[in-house]
């Protein structure tokens, strides 16, 4: 259990900061207070919420500026009045019918994954379950829903954890070249993607995006964006949830988490501890005062949505593989993990609703097992984590 303080003021905030110069950010944890920050966007804009929180190298640079890669602010970085309708276009595909409608769909990869995972286990005596399980399901589901070709799904999935990395990572320079040509690739597929799907019949997000008049950039911006936030979050979310139940550290039992009920308050808890997206960033637009202290212009602001309070507070953690929050949080926390106010993600349903239905699907199909590798890699990003595999075998062998 985390018995790190929680900050409650700026005061605290600065005293991290300060000492060894280390942290960027001013951090902030209390969830009232990161709240309120949240709600006040005409202060604290989330500009900065998809710059690298490493400066990228000009090599690193150049390989992206040769792919013409760009991020211009569409959703989750825009802070004009541009945001609001480009945002209703993209509801329209996540809609509270629209989830409740796929759910079979869901449900139906969700048993034919964990039937694969079933067979490969009793053929090798193990198996990964980020990779069995975890990994595909989302991003069928999203490309699915935004009415896109689902196709390249091992690309999509190897170029979203190097962009993550890439952009939310302290990659070393010859790393950072290697993502970035990672990154390049996935952007030059994502543009053909974009010039192929504008033209085509039929419903999907980019002709209905560049229905709304944004420019080819932007709407790859916007691919970028959702084509991974969209599938590798919740993946990350079902592996966490998945390590914690095999493990025995989950708020319920590997055998209870094989009924719906189970499943939800175990996918919930790892929200409320240990979400896949435990910080996001803001910036002061202006002085302001927050909690009666100056917030200067220009401050970048980590905030904490998840109960990480033994996180290295803005600086990249280190892997642990410990259960990193309280047990318990309190349901503000939960309720920060997907952030809050016009921001607020657009998938939450949705991703709980797959990672519900996985972990379900998962412990119903695999009785009688236990955790082969306890101490698996983890990827500990500034604003996301997941173990990287989760290795199980037949209980007694
Ligand atoms: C466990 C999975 C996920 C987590 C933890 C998560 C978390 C977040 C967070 C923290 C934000 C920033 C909110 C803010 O600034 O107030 C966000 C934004 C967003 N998320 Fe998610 N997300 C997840 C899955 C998804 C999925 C599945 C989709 C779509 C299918 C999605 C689409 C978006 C979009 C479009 C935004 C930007 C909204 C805006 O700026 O108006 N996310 N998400």
């Amino acid at each position: 259990m985390n018995t790190a303080p929680v900050n409650t003021g700026l005061k605290d905030l600065r005293t991290e900061k300060s000492p060894e110069g280390q942290c960027p950010y001013l951090v902030l944890r209390d969830p009232e207070t990161v709240r309120e920050v949240l709600h006040r966007p005409a202060d604290f804009s989330p500009a900065n919420a998809l710059v690298a929180a490493t400066p990228l190298s000009g090599q690193a640079l150049r390989v992206l500026q040769r792919a013409r890669f760009a991020l211009p602010p569409v959703l989750a970085s825009n802070d004009t009045g541009s945001h609001a309708g480009i945002r209703k276009v993209v509801a329209g595909y996540f809609t509270p019918a629209t989830v409740a409608a796929i759910e079979p769909r869901i449900r139906q990869l969700a048993r034919e994954s964990a039937a694969q995972a079933v067979e490969q286990l009793n053929s090798s005596g193990r198996v990964d379950l980020v990779q069995a399980v975890a990994a595909f399901p989302p991003a069928v589901i999203m490309l699915e829903l935004l009415g896109l070709p689902v196709r390249d799904l091992v690309r999509l999935k190897c170029w979203s954890i190097d962009s993550l990395e890439l952009f939310w990572g302290c990659p070393d320079e010859a790393r950072q070249l290697e993502l970035a040509h990672s990154a390049a690739d996935f952007y030059r597929w994502l543009r053909e993607l974009v010039l192929e799907s504008v033209d085509a019949p039929g419903r999907n997000l980019f002709k209905s995006l560049a229905g709304h008049g944004l420019s080819t950039p932007e709407i790859c911006s916007m691919g970028y964006f959702l084509l991974i936030a969209g599938q590798e979050t919740t993946t990350q979310l079902i592996s966490t949830s998945l390590f914690r139940l095999v493990q025995g550290s989950g708020i319920v039992t590997w055998d209870e988490a094989a009924a719906e009920a189970g499943a939800r308050a175990a996918v919930r808890h790892v929200l409320a501890t240990e979400s896949s997206v435990p910080t996001w960033r803001r910036v002061a637009v202006q002085d302001t005062l927050l909690g009666g202290e100056l917030v200067p212009a220009g401050a970048e602001i980590l905030l904490e949505l998840t109960g990480n309070h033994g996180s290295s507070a803005g600086r990249i953690p280190r892997d642990s593989g410990q259960p990193s929050g309280a047990p318990g949080q309190g349901s503000s926390a939960y309720t920060l993990a997907f952030g809050s106010g016009i921001h607020r993600c657009l998938g939450a349903k949705l991703a709980e609703l797959e990672a519900a239905v996985v972990v379900q699907e998962t412990a119903a199909a695999l009785p009688g097992i236990r955790l082969q590798d306890q101490t698996p890699g983890w990827i500990r990003l500034l604003s996301f984590q997941a173990p990287r595999t989760v290795t199980i075998s037949h209980r007694g062998r």
